[in-house]
């Protein structure tokens, strides 16, 4: 069946040479068309063009526009969205002046999410994620990377990744899942460090390995959390098990997690908020791409990345919303290219190319996803008519969405489907 988008206003986020994702001053010069339709045929973009060189005719539906922007769906590549209740209490906290790390050191934070998950059921778990990733669909997210990591056990890491595996078959989103055992050290484990390497390596990952529950591994290397040392090791040993890496690095400290990433092979490595020339020479000329994570750095208070700078280094840069309960509590991707505007001085063009293809390539998905491409699947948003692209994000509290497709199907379908679930 092909579907006609007609009288779209300006379609933005136009890849017509297949690049996986865009580079320093490419980022910002996405191409647009005005006065434009898009053909859909299945789950796939089939043509677009614009109004003035002729409308397709003899479609199955046409669907009127009214001269609103239509966007390339967001593709998030960091998430924790998977995790038991919520942590205001630490939001207290902060405003009581407590740092992260302090909170972190006072059994707080990540451990007190794992004590959560723990006393939760899988399909609680997944009820309460479903209604995050419901939000976020909503919201424009099309393809989504979700981590564990509020394990600690490998019962528990393997629930929550269980979990993600069912996420994925019941929802039209693309998700890709990210094995985070090294995201602390449990609390039986406490003091034993190495021990809780040990325990990574040799049982979570196998057991992870055989199930074929990830695409990705994760390690948090940072002060405080786990060195290069062993983050080298987890990477490794993940690599041999088919895991490429995605490094949480250089959030808290310049901790070497960049390096270590780059020497590693990663696809990516995020946060970066501690991070000068020298991070951004080793990721030059390299497959791994800079993640900023500045609803992170927004919610948490923390200094921002050096995102200009990376950019003007010819460096592709990908912007994620890192969902999560302790360090922010919102996966909305238009948010969180808006504080790519508003903090790490991105323009909004560079912000919206770093939300959807160079998103994409985060999650390995830019050969499919992240732009208007023919071939690629229909994932895209319209809005109601707006002036300019860049109004998007200027005007970022307002409702301005009003219809999302994903795989060429429009989401108020697949809403009710999973309401009757
Ligand atoms: O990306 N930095 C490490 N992990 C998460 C926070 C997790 C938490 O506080 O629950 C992050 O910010
Ligand atoms: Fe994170």
């Amino acid at each position: 069946m092909k579907t006609l988008i007609d009288n779209i206003g300006c379609l933005f986020g136009i890849e017509r040479y297949g690049r996986l994702r865009l580079c320093g001053e490419e980022m910002g010069r996405m191409e647009t068309l005005e006065e434009a339709w898009l053909l859909v045929e299945e789950d796939r973009i089939a043509a677009f063009g614009t109004r003035a060189e002729g409308v397709p005719t003899n479609v199955g539906r046409r669907i009127d526009a009214c001269g609103g922007m239509l966007f390339p769906s967001f593709c998030d590549s960091h998430t924790h969205l998977v995790y038991a209740g919520s942590r205001e209490q630490e939001f207290l906290d902060k405003i009581n002046g407590l740092s992260y790390e302090e909170i972190a050191r006072r059994g707080g934070g990540i451990l007190n999410s794992a004590d959560r998950l723990h006393a939760t059921s899988e399909d609680e778990l997944y009820h309460t994620a479903m209604e995050r990733i419901r939000e976020i669909a909503t919201m424009g997210t099309g393809c989504v990377e979700i981590k564990s990591g509020y394990g600690l056990s490998t019962e528990d890491e393997l629930k929550m990744l269980r979990v993600i595996r069912r996420i994925r078959e019941s929802v039209p989103l693309e998700i890709r899942s990210t094995f985070l055992g090294a995201h602390a050290v449990s609390r039986a484990y406490r003091g034993r460090q190495a021990e809780y390497v040990d325990l990574v390596c040799n049982e979570m990952l196998p057991a992870v390995a055989r199930e074929g529950l990830a695409d990705f591994i994760d390690v948090f290397c940072d002060e405080g959390f786990f060195t290069v040392e062993e983050t080298e090791r987890i990477i490794h040993t993940g690599r041999q098990l088919g895991l490429r890496a995605k490094i949480h690095a250089n959030e808290l400290a310049v901790s070497g997690g960049v390096q270590v990433g780059v020497r590693g092979g990663a696809l990516s490595v995020d946060h970066l908020e501690c991070s000068g020339s020298a991070e951004i020479e080793a990721l030059r000329n390299t497959n791994t791409i800079p993640t900023l994570l500045p609803g992170a750095a927004f919610f948490l208070g923390m200094s921002n990345p050096p995102a200009r700078e990376m950019i003007r280094a010819g460096l592709g840069v990908a912007l994620a919303s890192d969902y999560n309960p302790g360090s922010s509590p919102s996966g909305n991707m238009r948010m969180v290219a808006a504080l790519g505007s508003i903090r790490l001085r991105m323009t909004p063009r560079e912000a919206l190319c770093a939300s959807t293809l160079n998103g994409a390539y985060a999650m390995g998905l830019s050969h499919d996803f992240g732009s208007i491409t023919v071939g690629k699947v229909a994932n895209f948003f319209l809005t109601r008519a707006i002036p300019s692209v860049e109004f998007f994000t200027y005007a970022y509290q307002t409702p301005l969405i009003k219809h999302v497709f994903l795989r060429g199907e429009e989401l108020a379908h697949w809403d009710t489907l999973v309401a009757c679930e």
